[in-house]
């Protein structure tokens, strides 16, 4: 996934306008399923600027966390944010998630891959990862797509019916082939699109059992929230959620290809989705409005080796 790794890349905003992962996400779910194993060592996988990966020294208290991504932009980032009560604990390194040569077999107690794993080769991830876990060690990958407004100003009325229009708006902004549509690099996108299905479709069933799975999908056939994946809301200003949407992959890709629109000009595809929100729903960009996303988990454990 080149965006990511692209010279022009912004780090920053990405860690500052990317929705966060609630405490209850580690605290509950993932450490009743981890629980029964060490808390030594966790690795989490395109870590980018390390939202998930210190949650992990933080809430799970783990001795040795490693985060990894191949874009040297997000490791620097997230080296720059280690909180200093962690330094000895927390380290990230620049890799590739199917090929960790700096990391030894069986030696790792918990996998985290946050809203990364749809990028990778599948295939000879599993391998990966079944080489450098322990025994009964868990690999959970974990992920968000297309959010939904809810409410605006905390009323659900406020827009008289019209979050379906508000909702259609984002699609079409997001995967027309006249707005972003062209400009996501696949399959990744339609595979956290589609909640992660297509990857745990591919675990390899010699390798891991214990199989769990939640997935939350508002306007689509997963309605039920499930406790502490009901988790990636918000309640945000326009303005924030327009800070959100210049961080998507795709949004860079459309201006590294529109190198003759001006950025912030009328015709940049950021101030173009800002305008319609003003004029078609006359908000302003403190306009507070409360998003939730599609979300999804899945779990499995390392199966012994004989
Ligand atoms: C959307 S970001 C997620 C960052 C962070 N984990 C989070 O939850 O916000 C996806 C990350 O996956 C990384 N990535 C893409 N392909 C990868 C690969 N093959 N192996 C490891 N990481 C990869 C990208 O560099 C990027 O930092």
């Amino acid at each position: 996934m080149s965006q990511f790794s692209s010279q022009s890349f912004k780090s920053e905003n990405y860690g500052l306008y990317r929705p966060n992962y609630p405490p209850s996400f580690f605290n509950n779910l993932i450490k009743n399923y981890h629980n029964g194993n060490d808390f030594r060592t966790a690795l989490d996988i395109g870590c980018g600027p390390g939202e998930a990966t210190f949650p992990l020294a933080r809430l799970l208290h783990f001795d040795k966390v490693i985060g990894i991504d191949p874009s040297l932009r997000m490791v620097e980032a997230a080296q720059k944010s280690i909180p200093t009560e962690y330094a000895d604990k927390i380290i990230f390194k620049q890799s590739r998630a199917e090929s960790i040569s700096f990391i030894s077999n069986n030696s790792i107690d918990l996998i985290t891959s946050a809203q990364a794993a749809h990028w990778f080769d599948h295939d000879v991830w599993f391998k990966e990862m079944a080489r450098i876990l322990k025994d009964n060690g868990s690999l959970i990958y974990f992920g968000y797509a297309d959010p939904i407004i809810q409410s605006v100003d905390g009323d659900p009325s406020d827009i008289k019916g019209d979050f379906a229009k508000a909702n259609e708006l984002l699609l079409t902004y997001f995967y027309n082939s006249k707005y972003l549509g062209n400009y996501w690099e696949q399959p990744g996108r339609s595979i956290i699109r589609n909640l992660n299905k297509d990857i745990d479709a591919k675990i390899p069933k010699d390798l891991y059992y214990d199989f769990k799975s939640g997935r939350y999908d508002p306007i689509g056939e997963d309605k039920t929230p499930i406790n502490d994946l009901y988790i990636w809301k918000k309640n945000l200003k326009l303005q924030d959620f327009i800070n959100y949407f210049s961080t998507f992959s795709s949004v860079h890709k459309w201006h590294e290809s529109h190198n003759n629109v001006l950025k912030g000009s009328k015709d940049d595809i950021v101030v173009k989705f800002t305008d319609e929100f003003k004029s078609r729903f006359g908000w302003n960009l403190d306009k507070k409005i409360n998003v939730i996303w599609k979300s999804c988990y899945t779990m499995i454990r390392r199966i012994p080796r004989k």
